[in-house]
């Protein structure tokens, strides 16, 4: 089995995991795409959905299903989204993508997160993948001398610009030992839009896609 077909077999096992007749909020990446393309199968049995990027919701248009703006839903039942890495705790590390910030905010509205992702994902300890920030243009240099404050390398990605219309800082070799107080810390960074750990608010389910089948984690 290739890595793409476990990615589809995560996102196709998250079907199940909806609930008919409301809006669902989808994530961006490789594997939220083989998400849309399942979800379209079964549209007729959902409003519609929210998308957490530009390139999500011209997938999910695409398909014709209808995009709903954030601001026109009170609640979301179910977001289900990919990620760079996770933990036992269901903890990740998302914006391999550059989507961080409006995945973090669709995710904050949902009842349940569900993580779809391909076991090479599965992690003991967050870190290995940079940690993506997103950064408010202006404030990359003050925010890149308080990054390399807390350890690590901060490498801005070049060439890459959030739909935001802001930077991405990709900060690589940290063990994230408590990955809840960097959330917070790198939050405190003043011009630090959002950063790429799911910490506060992770996943309630992760489906892992194994060569064995996909697999139903709760936190531990
Ligand atoms: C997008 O910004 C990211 O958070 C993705 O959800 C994450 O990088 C997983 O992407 P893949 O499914 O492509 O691995």
């Amino acid at each position: 089995m290739t890595q793409d077909d476990l990615k589809q077999a995560a996102a196709r096992a998250a079907l199940a995991q909806l609930v008919e007749g409301e809006i669902v909020g989808v994530g961006t990446g490789s594997t939220a795409n083989y998400f849309i393309d399942q979800l379209a199968t079964i549209r007729e049995r959902f409003p519609g959905a929210v998308a957490s990027s530009e390139a999500t919701r011209s997938r999910l248009e695409k398909h014709q299903i209808r995009v709903f703006d954030l601001n026109e839903v009170d609640s979301l039942a179910v977001y289900v989204d990919g990620a760079d890495e996770i933990n036992g705790r269901l903890q990740m590390i998302k914006g391999g993508g550059g989507a961080l910030t409006r995945e973090k905010i669709v995710a904050a509205v949902a009842d349940k997160f569900v993580c779809i992702a391909d076991q090479a994902k599965r992690v003991s300890v967050l870190g290995r993948f940079p940690l993506p920030v997103e950064v408010l243009p202006m404030a990359l240099g003050h925010v890149r001398r308080e990054l390399a404050k807390i350890g690590g390398t901060p490498r801005v990605r070049e060439g890459f610009v959030t739909d935001n219309g802001n930077l991405i800082i990709d900060l690589a070799g940290l063990e994230i030992v408590d990955p809840p107080a960097l959330e917070s810390r790198l939050n405190q960074i003043v011009g630090v839009v959002t950063n790429g750990l799911f910490a506060r608010r992770g996943a309630d389910v992760c489906l892992l896609a194994t060569a064995d089948g996909v697999l139903t984690l709760t936190a531990d």
